[in-house]
């Protein structure tokens, strides 16, 4: 139901690398994450990017949006000083920088697709094209070598349309349904995406919801767990994976240590 790993870094490195970069990618990897979940968003030029907010002011430092600016002015502009003086110069990545790193070091990835509003379709439908161009051995050959089911990455979103986009495109690449709570349809519209996963935030699921939404076959994965005492709490009601920004408190082999086996 759930072949990932269960403890997934936040956005790279959670709180202790500046998020959605290539140096976060490898603050994670340093701490011993082989997963990762990041956002992607499209430039104006309709790249795929690293980033979690659609207006700049908080990562990046000034004004504007997102969209309105090509791959190539993103890439120049600096996504690590606000982080710290350490990470100054640190670019927001493009999405297949990263998916490179990740296949490299055997990371596998959840990535979010994170479209700006009026962009959902193309967001989802140029993120799972990527997807498609870079794991085009493991897609080919996944039927006959269930190994390689555990190396695709997974595709999620809020935006139900850039997941059915996603799905036109790359049918056999995993999709999970993204919500702050589990919406009342949440069945119908993940078997209308076909996903094979439900991600809801961490703060409101219940014990009792967990077993539902796994009776009927789905994986659950909760964001973002940040102390250890919620996150045995979390794994012991049947969760299959958390992401944290803590991973320096929460380590990859976390669920193995304190002995839960949720499977
Ligand atoms: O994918 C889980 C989580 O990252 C969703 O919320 O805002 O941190 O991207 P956000
Ligand atoms: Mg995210």
């Amino acid at each position: 139901m759930w072949p990932y790993p269960k403890i997934i870094a936040h956005r790279g490195a959670g709180v202790l690398a500046p998020e959605n970069t290539l140096a976060a990618m490898r603050h994670g990897l340093a701490y011993g994450f082989r997963a990762v979940e990041f956002d992607v968003m499209l430039s104006k030029d309709r790249v795929p990017i690293l980033m979690h907010d659609d207006s700049f002011g908080r990562t990046i430092a000034g004004e504007g949006n997102v969209a309105d600016f090509t791959a190539e002015q993103i890439f120049q502009m600096d996504a690590g000083c606000w982080f710290s003086s350490s990470y100054s110069g640190e670019p927001p990545p493009a999405f297949d920088s990263v998916t490179q790193f990740c296949r490299e070091n055997d990371v596998w990835m959840n990535i979010e697709i994170k479209p700006v509003p009026g962009f959902e379709e193309i967001t989802g439908r140029v993120v799972a094209e990527a997807v498609n161009r870079n794991f085009a051995t493991e897609l080919a050959f996944a039927a006959t070598d269930s190994q390689l089911i555990s190396k695709i990455p997974l595709l999620s979103s809020f935006s139900f349309i850039a997941l059915q986009a996603a799905q036109i495109v790359a049918a056999d690449v995993p999709r999970g349904l993204l919500a702050v709570r589990r919406p009342a349809d949440w069945l119908r519209q993940c078997k209308a995406i076909g996903a094979v996963s439900v991600h809801l935030n961490q703060q409101y699921i219940r014990a009792d919801e967990v077993a539902e939404i796994k009776l009927q076959g789905f994986g659950v994965m909760c964001y973002t767990v940040n102390d250890t005492e919620r996150a045995s709490q979390i794994l012991n009601m049947g969760v299959d994976a958390f992401c944290t920004d803590r991973i320096d408190l929460i380590s990859p082999d976390f669920a193995k240590k304190h002995s839960i086996n949720n499977r």
